[in-house]
């Protein structure tokens, strides 16, 4: 806009032969003219233009009464000699200057001021003669064309930066709106996965506690009738012996009808005699295990297992390694698995029992799974199964801490998929034989309910090893 300008006071200053020229411009929708160039050229082929950009009314530099003259009457003002005309005797800047040939012109375009010209020369009179005027007329027709493009152009300069501006303010507003909603995604993200946390915790408690319930039911049910059996054994025993030494006797004496012969005959006395008290002594045996059993699972289902308790680590492993024993027997594909246990003597230990005896029957299992598979695929070359179980407490940073390590000898873990074992509802295993649910539960009862670690060690090809920490508070 500043080029334009100077270039056109420039050419309207040589064509007119003046020695100032000043350019006001109306400002918006308001008639305030703006002083907005001022040209003057000291010495020829040297024109300095300035863009004092002030109001009429403080500036200095033009007489105001003859612009005021030209604003009002929107008509050409031209004077050969301004110093002789009275009634710009009193112009403080006539007065001043004295300047001779003036010319003074309103900017119209499309009916509309859009500014004065002003021109003057302070050494020849009589300058802007009747030609020069339509000379300059022309010129300032074309000046207010260029001079209102100039204007539509800067105003859609204007607006166009204001609308890279609001552009720009909108991408920051969608940055930020977009780093929000990233924000919340996050904690929707947490939330369902506490959710599904809770839901899983919420299922398989669900489901323990009924179990749970069953079991205890179902074990206190057994628990009379084979007490009463188990009771009554070493009676019967006892009573059975009585009355095989009362036979003895009757056989020493010689009374023998032919009855007593056939009798005698057809129940084979003597190995009946020997074989007695074997059956007796098998079924002792079997009953004291159905009460161990029954103990076990009494055991097992805890129903305090909603309080801390102190209790007998071993004692939960045991009895959980008796439930499971039916699978720790030889099978067609495999030898029986050896359990070697290395239990340090323990104080009774402060915990969620039931939840516990959980954990070790979910690691205990899967270790009897990775046993069972290493058979199945064929590809078995160590000597024996084990699962090998070990209890110790542990000094760290002055407290005192449980450590319970269950190890296999199957075939371990790989990395990618070790990664993974204490996700919900992450298994390798065929569908309906594993949830994939054991150790996130197992990791949920040892890191969220105990405050302890579950880790996982393991070599490939050599086995795994599972370390419970539980703090002994
Ligand atoms: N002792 C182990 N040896 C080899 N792999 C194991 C062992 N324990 C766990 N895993 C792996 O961890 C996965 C997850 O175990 P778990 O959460 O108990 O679910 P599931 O037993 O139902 O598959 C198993 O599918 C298995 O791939
Ligand atoms: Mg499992």
């Amino acid at each position: 806009m500043e080029q334009l300008l100077s270039s056109m006071m420039r050419v309207t200053m040589e064509n007119a032969g003046a020695s100032k020229c000043v350019l006001l411009l109306t400002k918006d929708k308001s008639l305030d003219l703006i002083v907005t160039a001022i040209s003057t050229s000291s010495k020829s082929e040297f024109i300095k233009t300035t863009f004092p950009s002030v109001r009429l009314n403080d500036c200095e530099d033009i007489p105001i009464s003859v612009i005021n003259i030209v604003k009002r009457k929107g008509k050409i003002f031209v004077a050969d000699d301004a110093r002789e005309i009275t009634t710009l005797a009193a112009d403080r800047y006539i007065l001043r200057e004295q300047p001779q040939s003036l010319l003074c012109m309103p900017i119209i375009h499309q009916g509309k001021m859009l500014g004065i010209f002003y021109l003057e020369n302070n050494f020849i009179t009589a300058l802007f003669t009747q030609q020069r005027l339509e000379v300059l007329k022309l010129l300032i027709t074309q000046a207010a064309i260029a001079l209102e493009n100039a204007k539509l152009y800067q105003n859609l300069a204007e607006v166009n930066q204001s609308l890279e501006e609001s552009n720009h303010s909108l991408e920051e507003k969608v940055e930020v709106r977009t780093q929000e909603l990233n924000k919340k995604n996050q904690i929707l993200n947490q939330v369902i996965e506490d959710l599904q946390n809770t839901q899983t915790q919420l299922i398989q408690s669900e489901k323990m506690s009924s179990l749970g319930q069953m079991v205890a039911g179902i074990a206190h049910e057994i628990n009379n009738p084979i007490n009463f059996i188990h009771g009554n054994i070493s009676h019967a025993s006892s009573y059975i012996q009585d009355l095989i030494d009362l036979i003895s006797l009757y056989q020493k004496e010689d009374f023998s009808t032919p009855e007593i012969e056939e009798k005698l005959e057809e129940i084979d006395l003597d190995f009946l005699l020997t074989d007695l008290p074997k059956i007796l002594e098998s079924m002792a045996i079997g009953s004291s295990r159905i009460r161990n059993i029954v103990l076990s699972l009494r055991n097992f289902s805890r129903l305090d297992e909603s309080e801390m308790k102190a209790v007998d680590i071993h004692e939960g492993i045991d009895n959980t390694l008796m439930i499971l024993q039916h699978r720790l027997k030889a099978k067609s594909d495999r030898p029986e698995i050896e359990v070697i246990k290395e239990y340090q003597s323990l104080p009774e230990i402060n915990c969620y029992a039931g939840q516990l005896n959980q954990v070790f029957m979910n690691i205990l299992s899967n270790a009897i799974d990775a046993l069972d598979d290493a058979f199945a695929s064929g590809k078995w070359s160590k000597d024996k199964p084990i699962i090998r179980i070990s209890t110790e407490l542990v000094d760290c940073n002055g407290s005192s801490n449980l450590v319970i390590k269950i190890a296999d000898n199957a075939s371990g873990i790989p990395e990618e998929i070790r990664r993974k074992i204490f996700d919900p509802f992450f298994t390798t295993k065929a569908v309906g034989s594993g949830t994939g649910l054991g150790l996130s539960i197992s990791y949920q009862i040892v890191v969220d309910k105990h405050k302890g670690k579950l880790t996982c060690n393991s070599k490939s090809e050599e086995g795994t090893e599972f370390v419970i920490l539980i703090p002994n508070l």
